[in-house]
């Protein structure tokens, strides 16, 4: 019940809902076609590629964040916390409100796990941002954030069900960027900063 509701706050695509609220294009018309704020970024709005990040990286931290107070009082354990986890980065990536096309769970998984331990959440988040202000490469930063999360969650959480999730997830991320991997392998990933052709 905990990992529903948690799907059904994942499926809220911030890149759609900030996008059709501020009267822009859909981002899955345009550039990589991928309902996330790097995408929206390239529509060259700041505000909402800002708001879309934030709406994105708050309902991965509220869905775990309501898992924490909700379960115990259900007699529910990590287990059931763990699937909330699980149940937003899914709700994000293959929303029921919008066809199941949904995003690649940067900012939903950011928020997931400063709920569920924030030094893992800071430290992946500040490898994103010094990876994306070295290479200007969004994808890649992901990429690399990605690997080291189960690696953080494994050092700093003592709950071996936390380190299937959050590895889980980050195979799910991983295989979202399967595009972008072949860009960057090929060289072609477009840079933050760049606007949509
Ligand atoms: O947040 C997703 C990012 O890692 C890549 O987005 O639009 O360049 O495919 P995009």
């Amino acid at each position: 019940m905990l990992a529903l509701a948690a799907y059904l706050i994942g499926s809220l695509s911030f890149a759609v809902i900030v996008s059709r609220v501020m009267g822009l294009a859909d981002p899955r018309s345009y550039g990589s076609g991928n309902p996330g704020a790097t995408n929206v970024l390239r529509s060259g709005n700041k505000k909402a590629a800002a708001l879309t990040l934030a709406g994105d990286a708050l309902k991965g931290w509220l869905a775990v964040w309501l898992a924490q107070l909700v379960a115990p009082k259900l007699g529910l354990g990590d287990a059931a916390i763990a699937l909330a986890a699980v149940g937003v980065a899914l709700g994000h990536m293959w929303p029921v409100f919008f066809r199941f096309k949904g995003g690649k769970g940067v900012a939903t998984a950011a928020g997931i796990l400063l709920a569920l331990d924030w030094r893992v959440g800071l430290v992946v988040m500040a490898v994103w941002l010094v990876m994306a202000k070295g290479f200007k490469i969004s994808s890649l930063a992901a990429l690399l954030a990605a690997v080291i999360a189960p690696v953080l969650t494994w050092w700093w959480m003592p709950q071996p069900v936390y380190w299937y999730a959050v590895g889980f997830i980050a195979v799910l991320l991983i295989a979202r960027h399967h595009e972008n991997i072949r860009g960057l392998l090929s060289g072609k990933e477009s840079r933050i900063g760049d606007k949509a052709r």
